[in-house]
């Protein structure tokens, strides 16, 4: 293996949602591998945090405050990390808005919100992102989707359709921006604690929710934000120059397991072997 093909020198990243959770892990992550990375988010104040921790561990990392959900933001935000910048090699969308609201609860408020920062503001931005890459020889766009684009949990509609989109939206824009050298790809997490909650999730009061969420994957466990910032930068690296249009899918195997030995209450263990 070329680990040269794991690295980002010189590669400016933009990464939405990036004040916490995974967006953050993602652009540490790029950080560390080279990257500058631009740090687009609603929530200042932890952008702020954030922002300086990347600093301290030497990463090269500017904020840029957007709202997702307004007309004209995503664009906005696109050109404001190019003049600051001076270019733009990645673009991972990641940022997620609204509420997990049953189906009778739902409203149209968040409908919109959802649609318009999970997969709206992905459009957006990447239409504005393609000349500008296409100008520089090529470039890489990952669209942080879910395991809800392809099952169904409880919550929010809008959220599943939003997701389900992008997987869409992911296939388009790979077949639109493939002859300009441009790659477009998806990644989409299962169980995923992020960084900030993994004492929460480790305490000794969370056992019977621990224990049940690990039991529920072929893994055995949940997954990190560090895991999905591992199959971003895969897609965006040399190591994946053939590969467009695809899916990653993070989730310790939650999604493929046999339905019907669950429903029997047979587990698959190592003792079924
Ligand atoms: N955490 C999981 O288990 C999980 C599972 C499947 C998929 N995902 C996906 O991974 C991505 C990251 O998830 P997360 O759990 O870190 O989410 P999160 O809610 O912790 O973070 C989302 C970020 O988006 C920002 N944001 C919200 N509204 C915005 C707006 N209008 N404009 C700009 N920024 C805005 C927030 O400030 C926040 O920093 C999302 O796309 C999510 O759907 C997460």
């Amino acid at each position: 293996m070329d680990k040269s093909n794991f690295r980002f020198d010189d590669k400016v990243v933009l990464v939405t949602g990036s004040a916490g959770g995974i967006g953050k892990t993602i652009a540490t992550a790029f950080g560390k591998a080279g990257a500058r990375v631009a740090i687009c988010d609603i929530n200042r104040v932890a952008a702020e945090t954030c922002l300086k921790e990347l600093r301290e561990s030497g990463i090269e990392a500017m904020y840029f405050a957007v709202d997702l959900s307004k007309k004209g933001e995503p664009q906005r935000m696109v050109s404001d990390v190019v003049d600051a910048f001076g270019k733009l090699d990645i673009l991972i969308n990641n940022a997620r808005a609204g509420e997990r609201l049953e189906l009778l609860e739902d409203t149209e408020e968040n409908w919109d919100i959802t649609m318009s920062v999970g997969l709206k503001a992905s459009y957006f931005a990447t239409q504005k992102a393609i000349p500008i890459m296409d100008s520089q020889g090529g470039g890489n766009i990952v669209n942080i989707s879910s395991v809800s684009a392809h099952v169904i949990s409880s919550g929010s509609a809008a959220y599943h359709v939003s997701k389900s989109g992008l997987s869409q939206l992911t296939k388009y824009l790979a077949v639109h921006a493939g002859p300009k050298n441009i790659r477009v790809n998806s990644v989409s997490p299962g169980l995923i604690v992020q960084d900030e909650h993994r004492n929460r999730f480790k305490s000794s009061d969370n056992v019977n929710y621990r224990t049940r969420a690990e039991q529920c994957h072929p893994l055995k466990r949940v997954g990190y934000s560090q895991e999905v910032a591992d199959a971003a930068l895969f897609l965006c690296s040399k190591a994946a120059s053939f590969i467009t249009g695809q899916e990653i899918i993070v989730d310790g195997g939650l999604i493929i397991q046999d339905q019907w030995a669950l429903l029997s209450n047979k587990t698959h263990t190592t003792d079924n072997i």
